[in-house]
C-alpha cells in the first residue's frame, strides 16, 4: 500500500531516542587507582541531572558489574549494558581493566569521545604511569582528555602538595586539566552516593559534552 504524505510533522523522538551518545572512557594503566568507582558515581550523578546513562563493563573482573548488582540504586536512567544494548542513552560510561597492552587501549579509545583518567594521589606510580597513556591517546587520535582526577585523595599527607604540583605540571605539558580531587571517603568505598562527592565532576563532563 502507498504511503500517503500529509503536512503533519512527524512524531517528536525523545532526545536520546535520535542523538549518538557521547562515550566517555575512565581509563589508567594501573589497577586500583579507582576507574570502577569513578564509572559508577558519575554515571549516577549524571543521571541525577536527566541524562540517560549506559555504563558498560570492559573489565573482565566485572567488578563494576557485581556492585551494579549488589548496590541498586534504581535510577531509571542508570544502566548497565553492553554496545548490543537496545535502549538509546546520551552517555555511554566504558569502565576499563587495568591496560599495559597498547593496541587493546587504543582500540577503547578509539571508540571514545572523551577519556577521563583518575589518579590515585598521592601515590608516585599512578603519575609514572601516565607518559604511556598520554602516547597512546595521542596515537588512537580520537578521544579528548577531559582531565586527571586525583582520587583517594589525602590532602593531610606530607607528600600530597609535592605529588599534586607534580600532577599538575605534567598535565600542563599536555594542555590537561587537573580536575577537583575526589577525597578518600569511606561512603564512596562503600558505594554510597552521601554527600556527592562526583557532583561536580558529573557538571564539568555536562560543561565538557555540551561545548564541544
Ligand atoms: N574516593 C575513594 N575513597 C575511598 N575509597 C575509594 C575511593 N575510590 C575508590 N575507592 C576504593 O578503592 C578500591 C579501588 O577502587 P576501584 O575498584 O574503583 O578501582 P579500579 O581502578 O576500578 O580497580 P581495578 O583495577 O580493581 O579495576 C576499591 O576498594 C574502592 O572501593
Ligand atoms: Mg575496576
Amino acid at each position: 500500500m502507498a504511503t500517503t504524505l500529509t503536512a503533519a510533522a512527524p512524531p517528536r523522538l525523545s532526545h536520546a531516542t535520535v542523538t549518538t551518545p557521547v562515550v566517555l572512557v575512565v581509563l589508567h594503566p594501573k589497577g586500583g587507582v579507582g576507574r570502577s568507582t569513578t564509572v559508577w558515581q558519575l554515571g549516577a550523578e549524571l543521571a541525577l541531572r536527566g541524562k540517560c546513562v549506559r555504563i558498560e563493563d570492559l573489565d573482565q573482573g566485572a567488578h563494576l558489574s557485581r556492585t551494579f548488582n549488589q548496590y541498586p540504586l534504581g535510577l531509571e536512567r542508570l544502566q548497565l549494558g553492553s554496545t548490543n544494548h537496545p535502549a538509546s542513552v546520551d552517555l555511554v560510561l566504558l569502565d576499563t581493566a587495568p591496560e599495559a597492552q597498547r593496541e587493546r587501549a587504543i582500540e577503547v579509545l578509539r571508540r571514545a569521545d572523551w577519556a577521563l583518567v583518575p589518579v590515585k594521589g598521592p601515590e608516585a606510580s599512578s603519575v609514572q604511569a601516565l607518559p604511556m597513556l598520554m602516547d597512546w591517546i595521542a596515537e588512537a587520535r580520537h578521544a579528548r582528555v577531559l582531565g586527571f582526577l586525583p582520587t583517594m585523595y589525602k590532602p593531610r599527607r606530607a607528600e600530597t602538595r609535592y605529588w599534586l604540583a607534580e600532577l599538575q605540571a605534567f598535565a600542563a605539558e599536555y594542555d590537561a586539566r587537573v580536575l577537583a580531587p575526589i577525597g578518600d571517603i569511606a561512603s564512596v568505598a562503600a558505594w554510597r552516593l552521601d554527600g556527592h562527592p562526583y557532583a561536580q565532576l558529573a557538571e564539568e563532563v555536562l560543561r565538557a559534552i555540551e561545548h564541544h
